[in-house]
């Protein structure tokens, strides 16, 4: 009895581990993965982005503004499993409903506030409004969006990401700026053709 109840304890934390070796990205077989046709070893430069650099001293953007430092911004992401995104808001504007199909998001807010929030499976809505300081994560693949409310105020966070490339599926472009037929969308939608060209209309372009 006691060792059958010692094989299950066994069965079920080895799943456990198994789950969370495979919540990343895929494990490599080496330390990292040099530069294509590279030999011999890359300098410390190539495991330095400087992309963000950019955000120093410049202006604040007038429209909501993702800078990325993800596996196609800088190389030697490729096989960490990690990734950045600075997310600037200006002051009333939103990041549109999207998902991150490879990997959760971690979102800490560094300046001003924002509501945020993500539907679960069941169409369950988790929202929350954060303030400067708030750490937030969207488990992945769930659509999830942020909004700076604020009227006068800008705000300000990084978001990492459980994943190297983790994927943005913006859901009003993957639906009414794909090339999805209108009379598919019309009939998913429950309404006509003509609501459905000027939903287009307005992303287009
Ligand atoms: C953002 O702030 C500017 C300047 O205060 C204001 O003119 C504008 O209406 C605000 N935008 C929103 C969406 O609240
Ligand atoms: C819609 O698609 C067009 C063509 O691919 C693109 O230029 C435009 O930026 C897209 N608009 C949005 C809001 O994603």
């Amino acid at each position: 009895m006691a060792s059958k109840l010692h094989f299950f304890l066994l069965l079920t934390v080895s799943c456990a581990s198994l789950h969370l070796s495979m919540a990343g990205d895929p494990d490599i077989l080496t330390d990292f993965i040099p530069p294509p046709g590279f030999f011999g070893a890359p300098s410390g430069n190539y495991f330095t982005f400087t992309g963000m650099r950019s955000l120093v001293g410049t202006p604040f953007p007038t429209t909501f503004k993702v800078l990325k430092a993800t596996m196609i911004e800088f190389p030697a992401l490729n096989g960490q499993s990690v990734s950045y995104s600075v997310l600037q808001f200006p002051n009333g504007t939103v990041n549109p409903p999207h998902t991150h199909p490879r990997a959760s998001e971690l979102l800490f807010v560094l300046m001003g506030s924002l509501q945020v929030g993500f539907v679960d499976t069941t169409n369950k809505l988790f929202t929350q409004t954060l303030q400067e300081g708030d750490i937030f994560v969207f488990p992945k693949g769930l659509v999830h969006f942020q909004f700076n409310g604020d009227a006068k105020n800008p705000a300000l966070a990084l978001s990492a990401f459980g994943s190297a490339n983790p994927g943005t599926v913006k859901v009003p472009s993957a639906v009414f700026n794909s090339t999805i037929d209108d009379q598919v969308l019309a009939l998913s939608f429950k309404t006509d053709v003509a609501t459905i060209q000027k939903l287009k209309s307005g992303l287009s372009g």
